[in-house]
Order: C-alpha cells, then sequence, then structure tokens
C-alpha cells in the first residue's frame, strides 16, 4: 500500500471526559465493535476494565486508576483507528493534554445527568487551543439527566464551541425508549442490552410515518416531531468543514454501558474524522506525505518492569515511514538513534513493528535519552511545536532524606520529571528542587517510584506558590527583574527561567509594575505557537 492510502486510512484520536462519564466504557465498546475484544461477557464482567491495556505499572494496579496513557488500535470498515488512552484521574490531566497534541481529533464524553464538569471544561480548552475537531457523546442516557436542549446550551456556554446534535434521544432515564438519527431520519429503539453488538435502527420515510407512533407512542411521538422541527430550524444540516476547523461539534446522544448508540457514533466518526493532518515545527509545516519520516515524542512511561530503568517513549509519527533499525536522527541530542524493537499496541498485547505510518504510535525502549516533545528526523534540524508545559497548582519542596542516596534522587528526580509526571524548578544558587504538579497524588507516585526505583527516600514539604511564570519581553528587563526577584526566580527543566509567584496578588503586582514584561502560564509561547 502507498504512504497515501496507509494515511487515508488511519483515524488518531482520544477519547476525554471527566472521570466517570464513561470514557473508559466506551473505549471497551469501541474495542468491542472493532473486534478486539471478542465476548461481550468480557465488557459486562468488566474485566477488560480492571485489566485494561493502560495498566503497566504497579502503582496503577494498587491504586486501581489510570495513570498512564495507552493506546490501543483496531480496524473498522476498512479504517484503522488509533485509541490513545488518557488517565482518568484529574490529577494527571497534564498527561492528557500532551496526549491531545498527538491526536488529530477527540471524542467528548458528557454525563447527562453531570453535565459539563470542570475537568471538560479544561480539557476543552486545550483542544481549543489546538483547534482539534471534536465529537461530543452524551452518556448515561438510561439515567435521568438534564434536559437535552439545556445540555446543548451548556455545552456551548462553558465548552466554547458551537454543537450540531446529530442524534436526539427519546425520554431519558426509565422512560428511555432511543435516539432519533436527525441526518438520516432512522430511529434507534432502545433495549437494555449488555452483549449486543450491532443495533437494529427502524428507517422512516419521515418524521410523519405513522410507525413512529406505533414505536414510541403518540405522545413521545409527537413530542420528537416537535423537539426535530425545533432542531432543524436552530441547527440546519452539519457542515463537516465547520467540523473540520473545530468550530462545531456534532453531538450524539447514547448510553455505553448498554452499547446503545455507539455504532452511529463510530459509523460518523469513521466518516467525518480528520486523517492524520499537517504539523507546525520551529522551521516549517511538515505534510504527513512527505517521503521522509519525521515524529514527536508527546509521553514517557514508566518501567515496564520495576526492578529495571528502561522507559517507553511513544512517538507519534508525523510524517513519511518510520522503520524499525533505521537510524534517526535525534534532533535535541544531535545524536543518531535507532530501535531494534519498537512496538504498536492491538488492544492488552503489544507487538514488534517493522513500520509504522503518520497517525501511528510506536512504542520505543528509551534508557534516558528522551525527554517529553524530543523530535526525531532522518536529518532536518527542526522541533515539532506546541507541546506546552502548564503552570503546577501545588509546588512542593524536595527534602532528601538519605544524604547517602543524593545521586539516585538527583537522577530518579530528573527522569521521572522528564517522562512528564511533575514540572521541576531549580534553584541557584544552593540546588533547591521544587516540584509541581497539579494534583497532590502525583507526589505520592514521585515519592514511591523514588524509592522502589532508585532507592532514594525524599519527603515534599509543602510550599506556598500560586503560579510558575515564564517571561517574555526585553532580555536586559527580564534580566533586571531577574535580578531584583532572586529569591522567586527557578530554572526549568529547559534552563529557562520562571517567576514562582507566591500569590496571585503578587504576579498582578509584578505585572502591573513591570509592564514591559509578559507573564505566562504555559510554555507554549516558547514553542510560538499562540493560544
Ligand atoms: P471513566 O472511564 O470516564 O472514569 O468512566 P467509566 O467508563 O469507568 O464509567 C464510570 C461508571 O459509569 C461505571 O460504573 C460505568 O459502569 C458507568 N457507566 C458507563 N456508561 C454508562 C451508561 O451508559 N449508563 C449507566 N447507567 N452507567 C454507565 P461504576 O459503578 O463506577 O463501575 P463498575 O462497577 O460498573 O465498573
Amino acid at each position: 500500500m502507498s504512504i497515501e492510502a496507509e494515511i487515508a486510512r488511519r483515524k488518531t484520536f482520544a477519547i476525554i471526559s471527566h472521570p466517570d462519564a464513561g470514557k473508559t466504557t466506551l473505549t471497551e465498546k469501541f474495542l468491542l465493535f472493532g473486534g478486539q475484544i471478542q465476548t461481550a461477557g468480557a465488557v459486562k464482567s468488566n474485566k477488560i476494565k480492571k485489566t485494561a491495556a493502560s495498566d503497566f505499572m504497579e502503582i496503577e494496579k494498587q491504586r486501581g486508576i489510570s495513570v498512564a496513557t495507552s493506546v490501543m488500535t483496531f480496524e473498522y470498515k476498512g479504517k484503522l483507528v488509533n485509541i490513545l488512552d488518557t488517565p482518568g484521574h484529574k490529577d494527571f490531566a497534564e498527561d492528557t493534554y500532551r496526549t491531545l497534541t498527538a491526536v488529530d481529533s477527540v471524542i467528548l464524553v458528557i454525563d447527562c445527568v453531570k453535565g459539563v464538569e470542570e475537568q471538560t471544561e479544561r480539557l476543552m480548552e486545550v483542544c481549543r487551543m489546538r483547534a482539534t475537531p471534536v465529537i461530543v457523546f452524551i452518556n448515561k442516557l438510561d439515567r435521568d439527566g438534564k434536559d437535552p436542549f439545556d445540555l446543548l446550551d451548556e455545552l456551548e456556554g462553558k465548552l466554547n464551541i458551537q454543537v450540531h446534535p446529530m442524534s436526539w434521544p427519546i425520554n431519558m432515564g426509565r422512560d428511555f425508549k432511543g435516539v432519533y438519527l436527525l441526518e438520516n431520519g432512522s430511529l434507534n429503539l432502545f433495549e437494555s442490552s449488555k452483549t449486543k453488538v450491532s443495533d437494529d435502527y427502524v428507517r422512516l420515510s419521515d418524521l410523519n410515518d405513522p410507525r413512529l407512533d406505533e414505536k414510541v407512542g403518540e405522545k413521545d411521538a409527537l413530542k420528537l416531531r416537535e423537539d426535530a422541527e425545533l432542531i432543524e430550524g436552530v441547527y440546519g444540516k452539519l457542515n463537516k468543514a465547520d467540523y473540520l476547523s473545530a468550530e462545531v461539534a456534532p453531538v450524539f446522544f447514547g448510553s455505553a454501558l448498554n452499547n446503545f448508540g455507539i455504532q452511529e457514533l463510530l459509523d460518523t466518526f469513521i466518516e467525518l474524522a480528520p486523517i492524520p493532518q499537517s504539523r507546525a515545527t520551529t522551521s516549517r509545516l511538515v505534510a504527513p506525505d512527505e517521503k521522509k519520516f519525521t515524529g514527536f515524542i508527546f509521553k514517557i512511561h514508566a518501567n515496564l518492569d520495576p526492578k529495571h530503568r528502561d522507559r517507553i517513549a511513544f512517538l507519534r509519527v508525523c510524517s513519511g515511514k518510520f522503520e524499525r533499525n533505521k537510524p534517526y536522527e535525534h534532533v535535541r541530542l544531535d545524536k543518531q538513534v535507532r530501535f531494534a524493537n519498537p512496538y504498536t499496541f492491538l488492544a492488552q498485547s503489544k507487538e514488534v513493528v517493522d513500520d509504522a505510518y503518520p497517525g501511528d504510535v510506536v512504542g520505543l525502549y528509551d534508557t534516558g535519552n528522551f525527554k517529553i516533545g524530543d523530535t526525531l528526523t532522518e536529518g532536518e534540524e527542526m522541533m515539532f511545536k506546541g507541546i506546552p508545559s502548564f503552570s503546577p497548582e501545588i509546588f512542593k519542596e524536595l527534602i532528601n532524606l538519605d544524604p547517602m542516596k543524593s545521586k539516585q534522587l538527583e537522577k530518579g528526580i530528573q527522569q521521572l520529571t522528564d517522562e512528564g509526571l511533575a514540572s521541576l524548578f531549580t534553584q541557584e544558587p544552593g540546588s533547591r528542587k521544587f516540584v509541581g504538579t497539579v494534583g497532590e497524588l502525583q507526589f505520592e507516585v514521585l515519592q514511591y517510584r523514588l524509592e522502589h526505583e532508585y532507592g532514594a527516600k525524599c519527603r515534599f514539604e509543602p510550599r506556598n506558590m500560586h503560579k510558575a511564570c515564564w517571561m517574555s519581553g526585553e532580555e536586559l528587563v527580564v534580566k533586571e527583574f531577574m535580578k531584583f526577584r532572586m529569591n522567586n526566580i527557578a530554572w526549568d527543566k529547559d534552563g529557562l527561567p520562571v517567576f514562582l509567584a507566591e500569590t496571585g496578588y503578587i504576579l498582578r503586582m509584578a505585572q502591573e509594575n513591570n509592564p514591559k514584561i509578559e507573564f505566562h502560564t504555559n510554555s507554549e509561547f516558547k514553542a510560538g505557537v499562540s493560544a
């Protein structure tokens, strides 16, 4: 198959949601449709979930949360679908943000009872920043949720995107009767079933078809006719270009647990979702169908085997063909690297691959050569842009509890923060280390892993800080400010200075008093990507 044909059949995306909205369940159902899971019973008993393909780490098993990001690949209707899984826990949100840099589109899952939740808003902000096309799946229709029109309003109001209903529910909760597919005028009648793979649709000639009254009853048929008329008037027909430019999000209703509404979601996704797209680098835009291979690391994974230090770096192929054993340029280190055992992922198993194409994610064994954002090419000097660091929300100072193990602690904290588990800011002189995260849990994970993988004992002491801000402006002015605020300046992992503002007020004052300096709460500006 030609490279063009390989690209044209690939769809790489992530399912995102607030924890508990149903991301894992939906992922499982997709795998079921894709034939990756053979028996629906496995889904019903939730075995897949508990031993899901994302549980690489022991700590993850212990906590029963998805700390890691993994990849699942399946074929559906002639397309090759790569789902990049994202951690469900909010403390690992930054992991999710980074995964979003490696996808071409997302499916957002909303719980119809809860509506748009806080984490969803933040995830969508990242999607909006990158203009990633979004399809929304409103889940748990078997429960009494919010009014569907209110849900649409809430989506538009809170997520700053226009919505376009593709299906429409007939009641919810105990009275839930099914959904009407607005685009093709068919009825998908609800049947609580955890085993059914394929949905049978009732094709209606139009909404006046008497079979509608027959199937859902006169009262609900009337309501549906009214709703559909209103929707038609407000939303009209979906314009695919508006979806692809991330201005409009198609919305589906269903129940992942009951395997309901998944087929139309998946079918529409396969038809509409973008194939691998061009990506910006420091020097130019790279098109996927270019002959030469390029790719970047968006995620570094913990040791599969805690006794060994090797890690897995996740590479997104951006252009050309990635080949096993072929030497590639590691641009940041200006060094040739080759991979004897790169692998791809198929649900729970992984397989060594000889080649991979744009949109694919390849797992590379890494002995410490990679950082998040590293670029591989066939020799060209450039870096992929737009893999942001965000200001952490919780800051703690790393205190060494065993001076005999200082080296191990130093190495451990460097490597673990290279993985993107937390941000590390070092103060000079004195080498005080501040670790920043978005959640408390990461400190526990860090402490556990430093002890079990590196034999280093430490403690984290809370520090009162509000934000870490990267600075831009005239060099002399920034330097002067740094001299003046020496006690609040530290260096990030890339050697860039940040201002550690203790409170929001202090940050505002710094801004007011230094109008020539811009303070940024994410590092995206340095990659040249504007928000
Ligand atoms: P997440 O990955 O987004 O965190 O959500 P997950 O799929 O784990 O789903 C969270 C809970 O919601 C699970 O129940 C799951 O069974 C349930 N759920 C998912 N889809 C639906 C749906 O369509 N209808 C209803 N009623 N529930 C749904 P749990 O009790 O937390 O877990 P489990 O004991 O079922 O594994």
